[in-house]
C-alpha cells in the first residue's frame, strides 16, 4: 500500500460511511449502518494499514485517518442525536394520549324542517288512503295553465310568472298539474298527495322565494261533495296542529276549483289571540282548496257528470315557519348546519 492508495481509500470510506449515517431511517437502522460501514474492526484494520507504510508517510497517513474518524464519527453522532430527539417526542405524545377522554362527536345530520312537515302530512293522509304521486318540475304550459282552466291571458296567471324554457316548456308554478297527469293515467277513485318544488318569478325576501315546496291533494270519485273536503281537511288540521285547533273556510277564487276556499287555522304563535305574525286576526291561512272544476276533469278525459272531487294546495315551508316560529323564509335555504341542528335536538 502506498500513501496515494491510502488517500483514495480514505476518501471513498469517508463518502460511503457519511452517506450511510445520514441515510439511516431510525436509531435501529443507524446502528445497522454503523456495523456495516464503520465498525470497530474496520477502524482497527485502517490503523493496521498505517503501520505498513514507509516511515516517511506515516505522519500524513495518521492525519488522514484522524480526519476520517472525526468526520465519520461526527456524522453518526448527529444522526444518533436526530433519532433520539424524534423518538423522545413520539414517546411523550403516546404517553399523553388520554383514552378516557370523551370521543369527538360526529354530527350525523337532521331532516330539513320542510321535509319533516311534508313527511308528517303524508303520514296523516296515508291513513286516509292517500298515496304519493309526483310530476315533472319542467312542465308544459298546457298542464300548468291550460288544462287547469286558466283562460289565455287570464289575470290569475300574473301571480304565476315563471321561467319559460322555450318550446312551450316552463318551470311549473304549482303542483296542480300533477292532478291532471294523475287523472289521465289512473281511473277514479283517486286519492293522491303530490309534494314537490315549484317556481315563481318572486323576489327572494323574508316571505318569498323563487323556488319553494308545495303539496297538492286530490280526491276524485263518484258522489264526492264539499262535505268530504271540509271534513277531511278539518281532520287533517286537528291531527297536524292539535285536537283543539279551530279552523275556518273563506270563499276564494282559483280557476281550477268551483267553489274555492282558503282554509285558515288558529294562529299557532298566539293561540288565536292576535299577534304580529297573524296581523292581529288570530288566524293563519294554510291552504287553498275547492271542488275540482268540471273543465279540469274534462281536460283530463273524465266525465264530469259522473265524477266529482276536491283538491287543495299548501306550502309546507309556510307551515314549517308557523310551527317552528321561523321568522324569515330565507333561513329555510341556509346551508348553516346549526339551523338544522335545532330541529334534530
Ligand atoms: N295551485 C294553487 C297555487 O299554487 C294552490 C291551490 C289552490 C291548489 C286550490 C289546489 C286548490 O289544488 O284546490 O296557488
Amino acid at each position: 500500500m502506498t500513501i496515494d492508495e491510502l488517500r483514495e481509500r480514505i476518501k471513498a470510506k469517508k463518502a460511503e460511511a457519511t452517506f450511510a449515517a445520514q441515510a439511516s431511517l431510525d436509531s435501529v437502522s443507524l446502528e445497522e449502518a454503523r456495523a456495516k460501514h464503520w465498525s470497530r474492526t474496520e477502524q482497527q484494520s485502517f490503523s493496521k494499514l498505517l503501520s505498513t507504510l514507509p516511515a516517511a508517510d506515516r505522519r500524513e497517513a495518521g492525519q488522514l485517518f484522524n480526519d476520517l474518524k472525526k468526520h465519520v464519527d461526527g456524522a453518526f453522532e448527529s444522526s444518533r442525536q436526530r433519532w433520539a430527539d424524534g423518538e423522545r417526542t413520539t414517546a411523550s405524545a403516546t404517553q399523553s394520549l388520554d383514552l378516557t377522554m370523551p370521543a369527538r362527536q360526529r354530527w350525523i345530520g337532521a331532516p330539513h324542517p320542510v321535509t319533516v312537515v311534508i313527511d308528517e302530512i303524508v303520514a296523516i293522509f296515508r291513513e286516509l288512503g292517500f298515496t304519493v304521486a309526483l310530476g315533472p318540475e319542467s312542465e308544459s304550459e298546457w298542464y300548468n295553465f291550460g288544462a287547469l282552466n286558466f283562460p289565455a291571458d287570464h289575470p290569475a296567471m300574473d301571480a304565476h310568472d315563471t321561467l319559460y324554457l322555450g318550446e312551450g316548456a316552463l318551470l311549473r308554478t304549482h303542483t296542480s298539474p300533477v292532478q291532471v297527469r294523475t287523472l289521465q293515467r289512473h281511473a277514479p277513485p283517486i286519492r293522491i298527495l303530490a309534494p314537490g318544488t315549484v317556481f315563481r318569478r318572486d323576489p327572494f325576501d323574508a316571505s318569498h322565494a323563487p323556488a319553494f315546496a308545495q303539496l297538492e291533494g286530490l280526491a276524485i270519485d263518484e258522489g264526492i261533495s264539499f262535505v268530504d273536503l271540509k271534513a277531511t281537511l278539518t281532520l287533517f288540521a286537528r291531527r297536524f296542529f292539535g285536537e283543539t285547533t279551530r279552523t275556518r273556510f273563506r270563499p276564494s277564487f282559483f280557476p281550477f276549483t268551483e267553489p274555492s276556499a282558503e282554509m285558515d287555522v288558529e294562529c299557532q304563535l298566539c293561540a288565536g289571540k292576535g299577534c304580529s305574525a297573524c296581523k292581529g286576526s288570530g288566524w293563519m291561512e294554510i291552504m287553498g282548496s275547492g271542488m275540482v272544476h268540471p273543465s279540469v276533469l274534462e281536460a283530463a278525459g273524465l266525465d264530469s257528470e259522473r265524477y266529482t272531487g276536491w283538491a287543495f294546495g299548501m306550502g309546507p315551508g309556510r307551515i314549517a315557519m308557523l310551527r317552528y316560529g321561523i321568522p324569515d323564509i330565507r333561513l329555510l335555504y341556509d346551508s348553516d348546519v346549526r339551523f338544522l341542528q335545532q330541529v334534530a335536538e
